[in-house]
């Protein structure tokens, strides 16, 4: 049933993996996936010492017996922790499955394999960037369209095009990530070619995501067009959901407003307050266009087994009747 070369790659029962998620993929959402027969996985960038890193694995671990990953940031950033030093915690505590994003994963790629991680690179928006991941090494690309919640990368392609064209380049096998979210979706992905699919958003929208109920509110009101990427002018497109603050932004960026200017705005918000206290206006949060197909706050097996067996019917009742011979 739905096997692939990513499940059996990762040891998963099902091609689901629920992409990392700053603040809000906890060990309790991560373990649910795994429980639920997909990756969950937990974000390495939300934990401020590695000690903290090691504590989230461990409750992860306590929670479920299946394999869970880790999200590594590699772009640029002030973070207190060295990369080199999550990955070293991460291979310490046995973990076996890495999804590296931000930057190209080859510096960083002799201490993953010699610590025997497997690597799935998540790349967004650019066939030349699922490119790169395969010649260092990445044993699987998620491939990251336009739609998806947080970073488009910069071409602006969607799912539908970027998963055929990264195909027709790879070998490795490709996840397809940005505007999943249901059995249709996981059905177009499969059938698209693309062996998993990976979910942030719909993920968000579960019981066991630790975020506000005002934020979940938000997330079942909203619809396709209620968010908006901003921070294009300074080579960092991001899409968040459309509020006061991103609303601020995209209209700064609109007549040229520099970096300092913009940061004068970004610096002040607050992405945790909106996740975690429910103030819609505090900050910057990220959220995917597939929002709009969301209209309700299931538990994370909820929503895998919805995508399973309605996969299952699409495709041997729907797909399946339209090609039967009469
Ligand atoms: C709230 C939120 C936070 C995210 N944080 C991260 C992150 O810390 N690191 C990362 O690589 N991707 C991050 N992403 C991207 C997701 O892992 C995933 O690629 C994306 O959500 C897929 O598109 P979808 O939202 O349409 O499912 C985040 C996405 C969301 C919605």
């Amino acid at each position: 049933m739905f096997e692939t070369r990513v499940t059996e790659l990762l040891g998963i029962k099902y091609p689901i993996i629920q992409g990392g998620m700053i603040w809000l993929s906890t060990a309790e959402l991560a373990a649910a996936v795994s429980s639920a027969g997909g990756l969950g996985i937990i974000t390495s960038a939300s934990f401020d010492t590695r000690d903290k890193l090691r504590d989230e694995i461990r409750k992860a671990k306590s929670l479920t017996d299946k394999p869970i990953g880790v999200n590594i940031n590699l772009a640029p950033s002030t973070h207190p922790v060295k990369t080199e030093e999550y990955i070293d915690t991460v291979i310490n505590e046995g973990i076996s499955i890495v999804e590296t994003s931000g930057r190209s994963p080859e510096p960083h790629m002799k201490q993953l394999k010699q610590g025997k991680v497997k690597v799935i690179h998540k790349a967004p928006g650019g066939v030349r960037f699922a490119q790169t991941a395969e010649e260092v090494g990445c044993d699987s690309v998620a491939i990251i369209g336009y739609e998806c919640g947080g970073h488009p990368g910069p071409d602006d392609t969607g799912s539908m095009v970027l998963i055929r064209a990264t195909l027709d380049a790879l070998k490795i096998p490709v996840i397809a990530g940005g505007g999943f979210a249901d059995a249709h979706g996981f059905v177009a992905a499969l059938a698209l070619g693309a062996e998993g699919v990976l979910m942030g958003t719909r993920f968000m929208a579960t019981q066991e995501c630790p975020a506000h109920p005002n934020f979940k509110e938000w997330l079942i009101r909203a619809s396709e067009t209620d968010t908006l990427i901003t921070q294009r002018s300074i080579r960092a497109p991001s899409r968040n959901l459309k509020n006061e603050p991103s609303r601020k932004v995209f209209e700064m960026e609109s007549r040229g407003a520099t970096l300092e200017e913009l940061l004068t705005v970004t610096r002040g918000t607050n992405a945790q307050r909106v996740y975690f206290e429910g103030d819609l206006d505090a900050g910057l949060a990220e959220c995917g266009q597939v929002v709009g197909l969301i209209h309700d706050i299931p538990t994370v097996k909820e929503v895998m087994d919805r995508i399973i067996q309605g996969a299952e019917e699409i495709i041997k009742n729907k797909l399946g009747a339209m090609v039967a011979s009469p």
